[in-house]
Parts: structure tokens; sequence; C-alpha cells
């Protein structure tokens, strides 16, 4: 090769390179204070404990906070008698001195149990005392410090049929509208949410989830909201189908909360190169997202969360060992164009 090919190879590969580069954007302004309802952030407490950016970047972007682990079962009550208060306490002051709201997640979930309910021995009603005092232990240590909850996670197969969680086992079909009563009757001002995934993808599932809760409320069980989790991609759910379930669900009277966002561009599980072409497609996912639920009511809007602070932080790559880029940060906490359209966008 001539040196003058040489030359114009380097070039020609420098301009491609560029290319890709992703500009970043400012982030020196705090996202919620561009919208009407709450921008939340699951955090994650060794993060918290222990990176001082990712402190800084909770604190400076979101004011609404949900714990990613520390509040689930096999966390908080690791043993029969015993609940570990330590750390959920730190995030409860952590919310308070910072002006944070707190949606605890999750009272009743079929994962991240503990081995001790696993395992547990008794008939019908001890199960479902056991269950009782689970559930109102958890809400009374923490009213007047949690605005909601996610009482019942993920209750629903995809058939729309009830799934047959160890709870449904041992208690009965009845325990959903039990763990709504014993919340309720424990912390009365807490909002309490039912949160699942894929709700906006799958309509059969949407349609059982709201004819059970249409169904209590009716027999006067408090039920005020529904998390959509939206862990989606780039390319599902398409935006129409969002929209229905926006639609269909604040129709019906409850609240939404789009509890666990984040937006893959690798569903397919390959192997990828972050793209600004990728990463403009996620920013317009974001972007037609908060366009369909900024037409809600607003008493409906209970905010926005993103499960995850940065793309290092996200869940997705240990869960299901993958490379992937599903949030609002990158992994040096580089806001991406995604954070930026967002902000646009509110
Ligand atoms: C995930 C956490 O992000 C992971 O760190 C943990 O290992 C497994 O649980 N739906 C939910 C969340 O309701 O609680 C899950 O969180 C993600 C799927």
């Amino acid at each position: 090769m001539t040196i003058r090919k040489y030359i114009l190879l380097i070039i020609i590969l420098t301009a491609s390179c560029e290319k890709t580069n992703i500009e970043k954007c400012d982030d020196s302004q705090s996202l919620y204070l561009f919208s009407n309802f709450p921008i939340g952030v699951a955090i994650d407490m060794n993060e918290l404990n222990n990176d001082n950016q990712y402190y800084e970047i909770a604190i400076n972007q979101f004011n609404s906070v949900t714990p990613e682990n520390i509040f689930k079962p096999s966390f908080l009550h690791p043993n029969e008698n015993y609940f570990d208060w330590l750390e959920a306490d730190k995030l409860v002051e952590f919310c308070q001195i910072n002006n944070k709201r707190l949606h605890g997640h999750t009272l009743i979930w079929h994962n991240q149990l503990p081995d001790w309910i696993i395992n547990f021995q008794g008939n019908q009603s001890e199960w479902d005392l056991m269950f009782k005092e689970h559930i109102q232990t958890i809400c009374m240590h923490f009213k007047g410090k949690i605005k909601s909850w996610d009482v019942v996670n993920e209750a629903f197969n995809d058939n729309g049929t009830l799934r047959n969680t160890i709870w449904k086992q041992k208690i009965g079909s009845s325990y959903i509208e039990k763990a709504f009563m014993y919340a309720h009757e424990a912390d009365p001002d807490a909002l309490l949410f039912y949160n699942d995934c894929d709700i906006a993808l799958n309509e059969t599932k949407r349609k059982a989830i709201l004819s059970l809760l249409n169904n209590l409320r009716q027999r006067g069980v408090s039920i005020h909201g529904i998390g959509m989790q939206m862990h989606i991609s780039i390319v599902h759910p398409e935006n129409k189908q969002i929209a229905a379930a926006l639609k269909e669900i604040s129709d019906n009277g409850f609240k939404i909360h789009l509890s666990e966002i984040d937006i893959s561009v690798n569903p397919l599980s390959k192997e990828i190169e972050p793209s600004i072409e990728l990463f403009e497609r996620q920013a317009n996912k974001l972007a037609a997202i908060t366009l369909l639920y900024k037409e809600i009511p607003s008493r409906y809007q209970y905010g926005i969360t993103f499960w995850g602070l940065s793309d290092k932080n996200t869940w997705i790559r240990n869960y299901f060992n993958r490379d992937d880029y599903p949030l609002l940060f990158d992994d040096n906490y580089d806001p991406k164009p995604v954070y930026c359209k967002f902000k646009d966008i509110l």
C-alpha cells in the first residue's frame, strides 16, 4: 500500500469511528424538574452505599425511589422471627433527607423468597396467619414513611390464568385479595398497587388482571393502581399496544406506574456494539412511551420509574447473561441520547 493510500485509509477509518461517537448532552438540571409526574429509579443499596457518582445522580436526577431488592422477603424477612431493617431504614432515611418519594417493592411475590417460607409447614390457616404477619409487620414498620406498595407482584400467567405460586397453593386464589386487605388494614394511607410484566404486550393477561382487580374493588378492597413493569425492547411492544394498555387501565380508573422501565437494545442476545443508531431507536421508543403517558389524565399518572440508574447497574446483563444497554446513563455515568430526548419530551 502506498503512503497516500495508507493515510487515506486512516482518514476514512477515523471518520467512520467519529460517526459512532455518541454525543453527550447536558445533565446539569434534574430530570424531575421537567416533569409533572414523579421520575423514579430502582436503587441498588450496594451502589448507593459505595459509589459517590451513583449517589449524586440518584439525588440530582430522580424524585421517586423503588428499592431494587432490599424490600423483597428474602432480604427483609430472612428468618421466621427476624426482620432485617438495617439497609431498608437507610434507604428510608436517604429518601426523607433528600425529599424523595419511596415506593415499596414488593410484599408478595413468588421469587426471592427466603428458605423458611418455601419450607414452611402448616395448614391453610397457619399459612394465612404467617402471610398476614409478614405483610402487616412490614407495612406497620414503614407506616408514614412509604407512600405506596407493590402489594402483589406477577401473579398471572401469560394465558391469563393465575400463576400457581406457593401462596396460591397454600392459601388459595384468595391470597391476592387477602394481601390487599391486610396491607390496607396495616397502613390505611398507603397507595396499593398490583404490579406485573407484559401488560402492554399481552392483552389476554391485561384483561385477566383488570377483571380480577375490578371485581375486588367492587367488593370494597382498596386497590389504587397498576404497575406496568415495562422491561421492553426497542422493538416490542409496539407503541399502539402501549397506547391501548394505558387507555384501558386509566379508563378503568386505576393509577398507572410505569414501574420498572428498561429498554433493551439487544433483545435477541447477539454480540453487539452499542451504536448511535441503536441508541437513537432507544431514545425514540422512550419518547413515544412518554408522549402516550402524558396523554392519560394526570390523576392516573403515578410516575415513570427506571429499573436501574446506569447501564453499568442493569440487572439484565447478569440475569439474562447478555450484553445490553437499557438505561438512561452509560457505563461511565454519562447521559445517553435516551436521557436527552426524554428530558426534551417531558
Ligand atoms: C430483579 C432485580 O433487578 C435483580 O437484581 C434480582 O436479581 C432479580 O430481581 N420484575 C420485578 C423485579 O418485579 O423485582 C425484578 O428485579 C425484575 C423483574
